[in-house]
């Protein structure tokens, strides 16, 4: 199908399902890329055929673009490039060489992209290629290119990680019995799937009451190529226990773990809690930890993105604080009623007008669970 004969919602729907492949290329990469976006690209001959592809494997290593000039060897003259997101044309912080150069430089003749780059100081890749005598579309599947990028995307604009709040509920939205019985409330696919999302996210964090009930190691496990996340725990008043698994010196995982306080805790705590290999962050001299405070403070340590895996009390805060981007539910399908937890609890709302509105995601059945996730409607407000 040469490009002169076809017509032009023929072209779009190539140029769509092409998108779609970049994005399931860039997804390959979950988890090892951050800071860095996930990006995949594909190229065409002239007629419309795949004949490279390529994606960012992990941090540091090639570009998607620079891998799939590399797989087309000499015969990229004339072709069409489509990558998710814009070529970049920075040699600031550069960890490979800049795309957009290297696109026009193989004779790339047209270039096809989801989204711009949402880092002003490292757009323009796609203005200069145009200018370059290269054909440039742009906003194939923006949205969809947008949404695999929500976590590079609010980082870029807010200086913060996404977050994303997570946890396994019963039909009635509990997290234990009223005996307080929580291990399991979903089954093995949805708890498999947990550590998936583990490992698709740059970090982890819990409230001090998950550590004192739970003592979870925050680990990725059961996941090949799976990579241990930052652990983060919120606790104003270092109560964290120097016997805590979480702690590097009772865990066989490298990954940092960071104590999140507040001016007011006891020096002789943090001098304990950094033995056993933690780092403590001072954030905010209130009463609790000032989580605005401490999500910028991560933004600036190149954390893009924070899963935060209870209890009830953090995530009402986060909540309340309009500081939830997203919300992985795992579901059972039982109630459990009673007085027992729910997953969120805070100072609750009276009309349902002042509700914080989400939109589904499509749910995902796991073994006899439900994964809902729910997400604001735009990213990076
Ligand atoms: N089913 C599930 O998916 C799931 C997941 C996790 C937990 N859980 C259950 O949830 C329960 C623990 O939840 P929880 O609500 O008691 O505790 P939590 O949310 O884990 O921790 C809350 C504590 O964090 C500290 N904190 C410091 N700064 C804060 C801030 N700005 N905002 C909020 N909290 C702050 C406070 O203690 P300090 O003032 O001492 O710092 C606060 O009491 C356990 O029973 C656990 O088993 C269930």
């Amino acid at each position: 199908m040469k490009r002169d004969r076809v017509t032009a919602t023929e072209l779009r729907a190539r140029d769509e399902r092409l998108m779609a492949r970049c994005i399931e290329l860039a997804r390959q990469g979950e988890g090892h890329t951050a800071p860095n976006p996930l990006v995949g690209c594909v190229i065409t001959d002239p007629d419309g055929d795949v004949v490279a592809e390529g994606y960012h494997r992990r941090l540091g290593g090639l570009h998607a673009e620079a891998e799939a000039l590399a797989a087309v060897g000499g015969k990229a003259p004339g072709c069409t490039a489509y990558v998710n997101l814009e070529p970049c044309n920075h040699r600031k912080n550069r960890r490979t060489s800049p795309c957009a150069p290297a696109l026009a430089e193989a004779g790339i003749a047209r270039l096809v992209i989801g989204m711009g780059d949402p880092i002003r100081s490292h757009a323009g890749g796609a203005r200069w290629l145009a200018r370059h005598g290269v054909e440039v579309s742009r906003n194939v599947l923006r949205d969809q290119c947008a949404d695999l990028n929500r976590a590079f995307v609010t980082w870029a604009k807010l200086g913060r990680p996404l977050v994303v709040l997570k946890a396994g509920i019963t039909l009635d939205g509990k997290i234990a019995t009223q005996t307080g019985q929580s291990q399991w409330i979903t089954g093995p696919a949805a708890r498999r799937d947990a550590h998936r999302l583990r490992h698709c996210h740059q970090a982890i964090m819990v409230g001090i009451g998950t550590v004192l009930a739970d003592d979870p190691r925050l680990t990725v496990r059961g996941v090949r190529g799976g990579r241990d996340p930052v652990r983060i725990v919120v606790d104003s008043r270092l109560r964290t226990p120097p016997r805590a698994l979480v702690l590097p010196q009772n865990s066989t995982s490298r990954a940092r773990v960071i104590i999140a306080t507040t001016q007011r805790a006891a020096a002789a705590r943090q001098r304990r809690l950094e033995d056993a290999g933690a780092e403590v962050w001072r954030a905010g001299g209130g009463p609790e930890v000032n989580l605005t405070g401490l999500l910028g403070r991560l933004g600036n340590d190149e954390i893009i993105s924070v899963m935060v895996e209870g209890g009830a009390t953090l995530h009402s805060a986060l909540l309340d604080a309009d500081l939830a981007d997203e919300i992985a539910l795992y579901m059972a399908p039982f109630a459990v009623g009673g007085a027992s937890l729910s997953w969120v609890r805070g100072r609750g709302i009276d009309a349902l007008a002042e509700a914080r509105r989400f939109r589904f995601d499509p749910p995902r059945q796991l073994g006899n669970d439900l994964l809902v996730v729910a997400k604001t409607r735009r990213i990076g407000r």
